[in-house]
């Protein structure tokens, strides 16, 4: 796939199903990952593959989250579930270092270009994929189970696999809506 074809019709893919991507198709979507933009080369980072009995403990993960934050009978049934809705999901974190030029702010988008880019890559290789969050990603019992601190963020469950629909592209914006020219 070309690059400009990628980047303009980029889209995400709830419908997931084997196989999920692996060998040289998962370490490119790792390496995507870790070009992503780095102010002052902080590497602010960490990623964990889930998928197998890896896909059983995230879900564990979050079932132990549900109950102690007191969700309802429903959400706490439904939360080992979620995970399986795909047959990989990447866990992706924004690992703070405190530094005097780079905020917080920065190291989390840093994170979350990586998220992206490594959606992009995913597409590229003829898989595809969904970035998901929900009120887990914020969880403390879950960013205990990851051993986060307090500043660090869980930016994004990324979902991987095979689609398993054919998915229409979302219609084109009007970049006149969201861009203004200064000169
Ligand atoms: C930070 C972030 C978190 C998201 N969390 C969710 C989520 O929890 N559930 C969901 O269905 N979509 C979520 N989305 C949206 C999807 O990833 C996707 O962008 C959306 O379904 C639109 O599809 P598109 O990417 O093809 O335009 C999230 C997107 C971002 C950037």
């Amino acid at each position: 796939m070309q690059a400009l074809d990628l980047l303009l019709n980029r889209s995400s893919q709830p419908r997931l199903q084997t196989p999920a991507p692996e060998g040289q198709s998962l370490e490119n979507i790792k390496q995507a990952a870790l070009r992503a933009p780095d102010h002052a080369c902080l590497s602010p980072w960490k990623f964990i593959v889930c998928q197998n009995q890896g896909l059983t403990r995230l879900g564990k993960v979050f079932e132990q989250a549900a109950i102690i934050a007191n969700k309802s009978e429903k959400e706490i049934e439904r939360a080992p579930q979620l995970p399986f809705r795909a047959p990989m999901v990447m866990v992706a974190i924004a690992k703070y270092t405190e530094n005097d030029k780079v905020p917080w702010v920065e190291q989390v988008a840093s994170a979350s270009c990586a998220v992206h880019a490594m959606q992009m890559a995913a597409v590229a290789q003829g898989f595809a994929g969904v970035w998901r969050t929900g009120s887990f990603a914020q969880d403390p019992t879950v960013k205990q189970a990851f051993d986060l601190s307090e500043q660090d963020e869980i930016v994004g469950f990324l979902y991987l696999g095979s689609s398993a629909v054919k998915r229409l592209l979302k219609p084109k914006k009007d970049s006149a809506d969201f861009f203004e020219n200064w000169g």
